[in-house]
């Protein structure tokens, strides 16, 4: 039996318990919300879909009754303001800070084997908000935004190559902000083969352009935040952690000194499986992408440092 909490029946929640339950990634879901009546609601919608795709999974609404997460094995936490046009995700730290912390504290009395997965903006900084609060092992708190980062990435590397998404390799490293992430560019492949073999650099100087204001171009677009996508990624850290898969996916782990940097969560490859993050992943960088990867660092530092005034 596995069981799944989702935090958040925004659309971001909402989406990562649809995408767990059509996937029959879990035995059991529930989808929690202050929001009165609002999981229910979703959760009733989706399990209406039960009988016309065959679903499996069982999805439970509930307003706020902690007590029906207890003995979850991977908690997904989404809650909080979802930025709007023009904002950017460090600036949700303020508002995004106390809701984490009480949410996690709630998680944690009544799943304290739990798995953790972090969406909230901004990402990294609500990861190790969450380590600083917890005090888990550093295995059991995964930031999700590498995931998505990565995911896009291959997205407009799909359509610059004119190639089907699921057969082109790309990963992206650092923080999960617009002038922070870091799409390696010089890894990006396309079945094996260097996509710079297939087009120009002047073309996947554009895709990485695109990838780093991927959300906010959505976010401009939609008058709110992306969702499908960040759902989707939650649900895929929370496949690879109950099905054992040890994927290498890019997430936000904290740092010990790996990649030249510590006490800081931010996005590095990881292995995946079920507990937690089992590795993370030393690539090599050249000099270039190590001086990105620091200047991503501090930024990240920076907005931590915010975390003291917020709390
Ligand atoms: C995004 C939000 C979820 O990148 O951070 O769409």
């Amino acid at each position: 039996m596995s069981k799944v909490t989702v935090v958040g029946a925004g659309n971001v929640g909402a989406t990562c318990a649809d995408v767990i339950v059509k996937q029959g990634i879990a035995d059991e879901v529930v989808l929690l919300d202050i929001k009165e009546g609002v999981s229910e609601g979703k959760a009733m919608d989706i399990m209406q879909t039960a009988n016309i795709l065959n679903i499996n999974t069982r999805l439970v609404g509930v307003t706020n009754d902690y007590e029906m997460t207890k003995d979850s094995d991977v908690v997904v936490i989404t809650s909080g303001i979802p930025r709007k046009p023009g904002m950017t995700r460090e600036e949700l730290i303020g508002v995004n800070a106390g809701i984490v912390k009480s949410v996690t504290d709630q998680l944690l009395k009544h799943s304290p084997n739990a798995i953790i997965v972090c969406i909230s903006n901004p990402m990294d900084t609500m990861t190790y908000l969450i380590h600083k609060v917890s005090g888990l092992p550093k295995n059991r708190i995964i930031g999700m935004g590498g995931a998505l980062d990565s995911a896009r990435f291959k997205y407009f590397l799909s359509i610059a190559l004119g190639a089907n998404p699921t057969e082109v390799e790309g990963i992206v490293i650092g923080g999960h902000g617009d002038t922070t992430m870091i799409p390696l560019v010089r890894y990006a492949a396309y079945r094996g083969v260097p996509a710079s073999n297939y087009i120009s650099a002047e073309q996947l100087a554009k895709v990485a352009a695109d990838t780093m204001v991927g959300g906010a171009t959505l976010t401009k677009l939609l008058g709110t935040s992306a969702w499908y996508a960040p759902g989707a990624a939650g649900a895929q850290m929370v496949k690879a952690v109950l099905h054992n898969e040890k994927k290498l996916i890019s997430c936000s782990a904290l740092l010990e000194g790996e990649y030249g940097e510590s006490d800081l969560c931010i996005g590095v490859p990881c292995i995946i499986g079920k507990n937690g993050i089992e590795k993370i992943v030393e690539f090599e960088l050249n000099a270039e992408e190590k001086d990105l990867f620091k200047k991503s660092a501090e930024a990240v530092h920076k907005t931590n440092a915010a975390l003291a005034s917020a709390l």
